[in-house]
């Protein structure tokens, strides 16, 4: 009883944390791009603990290669990119075109839209 209740009271807290720290407006689109960032959470958190992949916070801003304590590919240590809503939409479209020879194992998403909510997701993620 006791516990059930704490439950639904914990529930609740979270739903409504969620819904403050989101506008109505773009709330459609962070939710569709969460959804899609699950293709890239088997590599990737949204913190800064590294997996696979490079942990992605504060990605949108961030230079290339610049997650401590990853170890990133001779392609990636060249790259020199800062990544900005631009160069991520053009990444995840095609990773190998934007960094030729990198070793994240990851065809890239075809659809604009999916690129567009995934990219308003991840500027949530700081
Ligand atoms: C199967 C594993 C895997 C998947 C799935 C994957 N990635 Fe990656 N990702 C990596 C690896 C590994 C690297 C580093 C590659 C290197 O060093 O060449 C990387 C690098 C990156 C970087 C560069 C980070 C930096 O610090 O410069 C970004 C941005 C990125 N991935 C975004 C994504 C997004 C967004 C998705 C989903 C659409 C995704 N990745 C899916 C493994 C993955």
């Amino acid at each position: 009883m006791e516990y059930s209740r704490r439950a639904a009271l914990a529930a609740a807290l979270t739903l409504s944390g969620l819904s403050l720290s989101l506008t109505p407006a773009m709330a459609q689109d962070v939710n569709a791009g969460k959804q899609v960032f699950a293709q890239c959470a088997a590599c990737h958190t949204a913190t800064a603990v590294n997996g696979v992949g490079p942990g992605l916070l504060g990605i949108v801003g961030r230079k290339s290669a610049a997650s401590p304590g990853f170890r990133y590919s001779p392609a990636f240590k060249r790259a020199n990119l800062t990544w900005d809503e631009k160069s991520l939409d053009a990444y995840v479209a095609d990773p190998q075109k934007v960094v030729p020879g990198n070793l994240m194992p990851f065809s890239g998403i075809a659809d604009a839209k999916q690129r567009a909510d995934l990219i308003a997701y991840l500027k949530t993620v700081k």
